[in-house]
């Protein structure tokens, strides 16, 4: 189990649940290091650590976690002991379009990652005493589920019922034994990696833990994924594309509580496991879609069902998966994990942080991600 201090690399810590986890581990880890490995793509933006850029423990280096040799002279300079892993390529849509820059940064970049800790690691007296690898994945690599179990009952359960309740349904959930079966070429390469990471723990006793997380939503995420992208075009009274019927299912989870669930993880975890992470909030995006409309309007002083009408039903995601529903109760009853935010809450902190950060937003939202916007969406 590895101790503070130490000295902590976290990958993709300019990206959305990255900066998150940058920015609870400098402020509460004051004597540790943390080094920040980010390539900087467009999903990975330092304005989002302004806070604590100045902090005397919190280092940012440029660099692609495919590059090896890169790798092995930051984790040794560095002094590396601990890694939280989450550079990734991270969009559904984009790995359709473009499946190798996936396989390239999500597969041979954790490899990279796996084989420059363990070369460094094995150099120690005591090897992987206090040592960890740990991977941030995602629930989609299990598949999809259904909507309904053997007597028709329906997901979503969007009650704040307990674990046992949701269960009781009898409708399945994402469990850590769940087989992979994953079907964009994203959660494809996501799987690959927590292969490659579980094999470095099976072959050479690194030790390594992978989480496998549901949709995180809050301050930070980069509007092309379905939260940011619906404020933002309510707020510029854009269409609001809907795939297919809008039936399908997500899991949704605060950011904060991820990063808080991670933190827990990374010093309470067990090398080898496996957690998966979510707050038990399924949501049919067409109802979701309803909220946020509702949640904006009344913020920004307009009438009850002033924007419904840009809600707009788009061709449907290749290969869109109906429902993904994670079962947390192992993180919550081994390492007392729980959500800290009803979803409501959470939308409308989200919502006020959008409005509240429009430079932000502009800023990303700029230059090629027009370009971007206009392709994906300008067909449909
Ligand atoms: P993001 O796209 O917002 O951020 C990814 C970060 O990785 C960016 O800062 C980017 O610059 C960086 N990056 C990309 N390629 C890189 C490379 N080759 N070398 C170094 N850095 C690189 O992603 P996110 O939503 O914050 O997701 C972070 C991690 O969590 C990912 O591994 C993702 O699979 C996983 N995850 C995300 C969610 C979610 O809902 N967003 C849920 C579960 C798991
Ligand atoms: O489940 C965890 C995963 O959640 C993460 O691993 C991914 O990195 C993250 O992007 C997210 O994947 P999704 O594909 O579920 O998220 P996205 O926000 O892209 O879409 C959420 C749902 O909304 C999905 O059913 C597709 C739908 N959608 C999305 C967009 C962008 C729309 O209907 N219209 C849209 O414009």
């Amino acid at each position: 189990m590895p101790q503070s201090p130490q000295n902590i690399m976290i990958t993709g810590g300019a990206g959305f649940i990255g900066s998150h986890v940058v920015r609870l581990f400098v402020n509460k880890y004051p004597e540790s290091k943390i080094v920040n490995v980010d390539k900087l793509t467009y999903a990975g933006n330092l304005n989002n650590l302004k806070d604590i850029e100045n902090k005397p423990n919190y280092k940012f280096i440029k660099a692609d976690i495919a590059d090896l040799d890169k790798m092995r002279e930051i984790i040794r300079e560095n002094d590396i002991t601990g890694i939280i892993h989450l550079a990734a390529e991270s969009h559904v849509d984009r790995s359709i379009k473009d499946p190798f820059t996936f396989a390239r940064t999500n597969v041979m970049g954790t490899l990279a990652l796996l084989q420059a800790a363990k070369e460094y690691w094995d150099t120690f007296a005591d090897k992987y005493d206090g040592k960890l690898f740990y991977h941030i994945s995602t629930d989609e690599v299990y598949g999809a589920l259904e909507i309904t179990n053997p007597e028709g009952v329906k997901a979503p359960f969007t009650t704040k019922a307990s674990a046992d309740d949701h269960m009781a349904f009898g409708v399945e959930f994402f469990t850590e034994t769940t087989k992979y079966d994953p079907h964009s070429p994203y959660s494809a390469s996501k799987a690959s990696s927590d292969h490659f990471v579980r094999a470095y723990h099976d072959t050479y006793d690194l030790p390594t833990i992978v989480t496998n997380c549901s949709n995180n939503y809050g301050p930070y995420q980069f509007p092309e994924k379905l939260i940011p992208l619906f404020i933002n075009n309510i707020l510029q009274g854009r269409n609001l594309p809907v795939y297919g019927k809008g039936e399908n299912v997500r899991d949704w989870l605060f950011v904060e509580d991820h990063a808080r669930a991670i933190d827990l993880i990374f010093h309470e975890g067990k090398p080898g496991d496996t957690y998966n992470i979510g707050g038990f909030n399924e949501w049919k995006n067409i109802e979701l879609i309803k909220v946020l409309i509702k949640t904006v309007d009344k913020l920004t002083g307009k009438p009850e069902g002033t924007s419904d009408h840009l809600i707009t039903y788009v061709t449907d995601r290749l290969g869109h998966d109906m429902r993904y529903a994670i079962d947390s109760r192992k993180l919550q009853e081994e390492l007392g994990w729980e959500p800290s935010l009803q979803f409501e809450e959470g939308i409308e902190k989200t919502v006020k942080w959008y409005l509240d950060n429009k430079d932000w937003v502009d800023n990303v939202t700029s230059g090629d991600y027009e370009k971007y916007y206009d392709k994906m969406y300008s067909n449909r």
